[in-house]
């Protein structure tokens, strides 16, 4: 019988002992421990304003229009168009990058991750964060989801989405108008797909945009005065009808798809 001192795992018994030893140790790393702001605030979520990346807030940035402003004629003046774009949002732009001035923390953040978690906001810039972040997050997905090709009937994957949830896209747009019309004074109207994976049609007050409440927004209507009034008044309803002339599907089905993707996690 071989005694235990000779056996082969006595000898590297000293070398496993030193690995361990050395396993154990603290590692240096040139990273610096993350500032309380830090771990309490996200720092990636999914992308909203964009459906391939989210939107920067280091500095934010107006995003030109896709189209000439009097190119969506069918719903909406050009000097309406000019005076939404080029000086409501702007403003918000603005604004955003003043509140966010001596804030290095949030500016490394997206706007929509900031809007998901508006608690972590320090208190005294939080409404004017949530206004203008919202205000920014919402006219750039609107731009978007206009095109002077756009309107008729649905078409790809969110036509047939929108006739399962709402029985047809009469009644979808009969539901979404009136759901614009209702909003009392300033907000937005949205077909969203909430955390169940449902389409659902929901109003926000203001500048807030549905990812405050984890929906994700596939498309959303203007009902501000400020996007109607010179050519309307005081007509919204008409305003609400005419705008489906240039609501943009093949955007809106990128959209769609994007929010399946990731409620699903794919
Ligand atoms: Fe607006």
């Amino acid at each position: 019988m071989r005694k235990f001192s000779q056996h082969p795992i006595t000898l590297l018994l000293p070398f496993i002992v030193g690995l361990l030893f050395v396993a154990c140790q603290p590692q240096a790393s040139t990273q610096q421990a993350p500032t309380q702001s830090q771990t309490a605030l996200p720092t990636a979520s999914a992308p909203v304003a964009y459906v391939d990346r989210p939107l920067s807030a280091s500095p934010a940035q107006l995003p030109p229009l896709p189209y000439n402003p009097g190119a969506l004629s069918k719903a909406i003046d050009a000097e309406t168009m000019r005076i939404h774009h080029d000086r409501h949002h702007q403003s918000y732009v603005t604004n955003l990058n003043n509140a966010l001035k001596d804030q290095p923390n949030l500016q490394n953040l997206s706007v929509e991750a900031m809007l998901r978690d508006l608690n972590a906001v320090p208190e005294n810039i939080r409404n004017t964060i949530r206004n203008n972040a919202g205000g920014h997050l919402n006219h750039t997905i609107f731009w978007q989801i206009m095109s002077p090709n756009g309107g008729g009937q649905p078409t790809g994957a969110i036509a047939q989405a929108i006739n399962q949830s709402f029985g047809s896209f009469e009644n979808f747009r009969k539901q979404f108008n009136e759901a614009g019309g209702e909003r009392f004074g300033s907000g937005w109207v949205w077909l969203v797909r909430n955390p169940q994976g449902q389409l659902q049609i929901v109003s926000t007050a203001n500048q807030d945009n549905p990812i405050m409440e984890g929906n994700y927004p596939i498309m959303g209507n203007d009902v501000w005065e400020h996007a109607y009034y010179l050519r309307y008044q005081n007509r919204r309803a008409d305003y609400l009808n005419n705008w489906w002339n240039v609501v943009n599907w093949n955007e809106i089905n990128r959209r769609f798809q994007a929010a399946s993707q990731q409620q699903t996690g794919g």
